[in-house]
């Protein structure tokens, strides 16, 4: 059983006086962006539905002062689900037998990316399990191609962790943005969820890394795994306020019954999109996707997260044979469908709920103003 936001279960109503404070602490968090462990912990502990519309305003508002209600896209291509890791929760890690494996190869990947291109992307995430099949020399290749036939776009890669010396060939190489979920930022939980050959040392080493060679960084973590607590999101808030990345992508854990962790509960939605809120409120001109897990847990989770703070997203171009087995939880959504079906899907979505798609490369807006001025 989960123990976060243990209110705001069963319709529980805080007294006035609860709710007044949180409301105090919700108006010095949009103020000073930080808070102290214990005004974080206040909050989590105490926070009832009543006060996350609040909350929730002060996020929108937040992220409107900067982005208005633009929604970057991002084109997501899941080129492999080879993965030599173990996480416990995911449902491509290497003890799990019962799906088939697949890879892209350079060719595949440059002919889903031109589709991609052909409908407007202009940012493409490049994600896989940690498979050995992309050395540097294959990944170098796939972005000095996709750089010199697309150079008007920002390429992504999620591809987990290697060394700084890789890191720093594929920069080279041209991609422009890393994205490493931290996963937790408590060690003690990072342990629980990872097998013993995974490093939290070795992951924040990477991050920093990514950092030092002049990515535009994301990090990220789970909400509602099994074990966590409100201390280990606070601990997460604090990590991400150090580390200052650009990107961060929050989702529900959703339980994949072929893990380890099979049987546990998955996260919830209001919890999800507190973190969501909080983290507009902690980095107030972060990128913030509304997730795919988001989207799969809830049939409008995507457009909820919208409304409280998020202003990205990030629809398939994965070629539609492959996308139900890159199936790291139960239940994903865009599984059956085309890219040119996800492209309108997602911008229906968007709209829907007074927002407009931007199709540009969707830098972080401090990088903007350097290229910006650059060019002047
Ligand atoms: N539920 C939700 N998110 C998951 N991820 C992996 N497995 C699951 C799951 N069962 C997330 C991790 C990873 C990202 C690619 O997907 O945070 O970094
Ligand atoms: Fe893929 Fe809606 S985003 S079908």
């Amino acid at each position: 059983m989960n123990t976060i936001f243990p209110k705001l279960k069963n319709d529980f109503q805080n007294d006035e006086v609860i709710t007044t404070n949180i409301y105090k602490l919700i108006d010095k968090y949009s103020v000073n962006n930080h808070l102290s462990k214990d005004e974080f912990l206040f909050i989590l502990d105490n926070i009832t539905e009543k006060e996350t519309r609040y909350l929730y305003k002060k996020a929108y508002d937040l992220k409107y002062e900067f982005y208005q209600n633009r929604v970057y896209l991002r084109a997501l291509i899941e080129i492999s689900n080879y993965c030599k890791m173990g996480c416990k929760y995911c449902g491509i890690n290497n003890t799990v037998e019962s799906i088939e494996r697949y890879r892209l190869s350079v060719d595949e990947i440059i002919e889903y990316c031109a589709l991609g291109y052909s409908l407007g992307y202009r940012t493409f995430v490049i994600q896989g399990g940690e498979d050995s099949y992309y050395t540097d020399d294959v990944l170098s290749l796939l972005l000095h191609r996709l750089k010199s036939e697309m150079p008007d776009t920002r390429i992504t890669l999620s591809l987990g962790e290697r060394s700084k010396k890789s890191y720093q060939i594929l920069k080279d190489a041209g991609a422009d943005r890393y994205l490493l979920r931290h996963e937790t930022a408590s060690k003690k939980l990072y342990n629980y969820l990872h097998p013993s050959y995974m490093s939290f040392e070795n992951r924040r080493e990477c991050l920093h890394n990514l950092k030092e060679i002049g990515y535009q960084v994301g990090a990220g973590f789970m909400v509602g795994t099994p074990s966590q607590t409100n201390k280990d999101l606070v601990d997460d808030l604090f990590f991400l306020k150090e580390l200052n990345p650009h990107m961060v992508g929050i989702g529900p854990y959703l339980c994949h019954e072929d893990t380890e962790l099979k049987g546990n509960m998955s996260g919830t939605l209001t919890e999800s999109l507190i973190m969501v809120a909080m983290t507009r409120l902690l980095l107030p001109k972060v990128l913030l996707p509304a997730t795919t897990a988001l989207g799969s847990l809830h049939k409008i989770g995507r457009e909820k997260a919208l409304k409280v703070g998020a202003n990205v997203m990030m629809p398939n171009i994965s070629p539609t044979e492959n996308r139900e087995l890159y199936e790291i939880y139960q239940n994903k959504i865009c599984t059956t469908d085309t890219s040119e079906l996800c492209r309108n899907c997602v911008e229906a979505r968007i709209v829907g709920v007074g927002h407009v798609i931007d199709l540009g490369v969707g830098d972080h807006i401090d990088l903007e103003r350097v290229t910006n001025n650059a060019r002047k």
